[in-house]
């Protein structure tokens, strides 16, 4: 097959940090285009906008979207619309029936819609997944605490609407979770703290409850200065099993298991390459669907307002 020649949309923070490196390391992808208002690249064909990229006769096969959520679904129509195949960074949009008009829209039109979760293609997440379909579980608790003034300077659309807030870290955890447990789980509490300026929380506590009964907690905060704290911790029967460094490691039993290093962005385009070959898609939303209830049951507490 030849290469896939790919288009990023919104040539930003996470696309220069992780997608042009990981799709110059993967065989068969080629960045050929971005669509960027305010950035360019070098080496590639530029526009400001998806539209005028569509619009200009350049071949592409494929688009990754790398733009806030907020606006998404417009772009990844568009794409679709114009017979491309599309990959969706996380979260895949800002409502639940856009990302599930886009599934149905990539399967009307024989697309690939890959909704990507970059923590589930860390390296502990499968070992761990498959030594919890051994065990027997008692508990899980969610800890995914980080500074937002490091990681998310000056990004005023992570604190509107659709914007998540907190959830957007938060999000990873449960991309994880929900990849590795035995069972589904619903949520059955939400308190969430919103600062009096923004729209969108700072700060989430949540309960959930396996279809059997175990309970898993979930800690994510955004206030935490100092060493961050990304870590899922499942007891077990025969002993206890924690996921550290957003899912990078893996201790069993209080043994080091696996430390590898990142190379979760560069696993996500080679299962995009696999995905479009085998003219199939993954669109699971489970994690977003999560945190759209996260919202509807949450009870709202307010907090001193936050300046960047
Ligand atoms: N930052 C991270 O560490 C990280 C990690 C993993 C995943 N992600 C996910 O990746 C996505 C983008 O995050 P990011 O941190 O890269 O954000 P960002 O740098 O703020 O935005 C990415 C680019 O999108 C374009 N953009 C921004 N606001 C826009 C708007 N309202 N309409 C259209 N285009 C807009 C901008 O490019 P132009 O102005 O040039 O158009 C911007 O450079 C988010 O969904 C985020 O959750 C981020």
């Amino acid at each position: 097959m030849a290469p896939i020649r790919l288009a990023i949309v919104g040539l930003g923070k996470i696309a220069r940090d992780q997608h042009l490196g990981a799709i110059a390391a993967t065989d068969g992808i080629d960045l050929v285009a971005v669509a960027s208002r305010n950035a360019q690249l070098d080496g590639v064909h530029c526009f400001n906008e998806i539209g005028d990229l569509l619009a200009s006769g350049i071949e592409i096969d494929a688009v990754s979207l790398c733009t806030p959520p907020q606006g998404r679904f417009e772009q990844a129509k568009a794409a679709l619309d114009a017979g491309k195949h599309v990959m969706l960074e996380k979260p895949p949009g800002a409502t639940l029936s856009e990302v599930y008009a886009l599934e149905a829209l990539a399967k009307a039109k024989g697309l690939t819609l890959f909704s990507t979760w970059h923590s589930r293609a860390a390296a502990a997440v499968e070992p761990a997944r498959a030594l919890l379909a051994k065990r027997k579980l008692k508990s899980v608790s969610v800890e995914w605490k980080e500074d937002v003034r490091h990681w998310h300077p000056g990004q005023a659309w992570i604190w509107e609407p659709g914007g998540l807030g907190v959830f957007d870290p938060g999000i990873n955890a449960l991309s994880i979770v929900t990849r590795i447990m035995p069972e589904k789980f619903h949520l059955t509490r939400s308190d969430l703290t919103f600062p009096a300026n923004r729209a969108a929380p700072i700060a989430a506590s949540l309960a959930f409850e396996t279809d059997s009964g175990v309970p898993v907690s979930a800690e994510f905060d955004w206030r935490q200065t100092g060493p961050q704290t990304w870590d899922i911790t499942v007891e077990t029967d025969e002993g206890k099993i924690v996921l550290t460094h957003g899912g990078s490691r893996l201790i069993v039993d209080g043994e080091a298991q696996i430390v590898e290093e990142d190379r979760e962005y560069r696993n996500l385009y080679r299962d995009f390459v696999a995905l479009v070959a085998a003219k199939s898609s993954d669109t699971d939303f489970s994690p977003l669907v999560h945190v759209a209830d996260a919202f509807m049951l949450g009870r709202r507490i307010q907090t001193e307002a936050f300046e960047d």
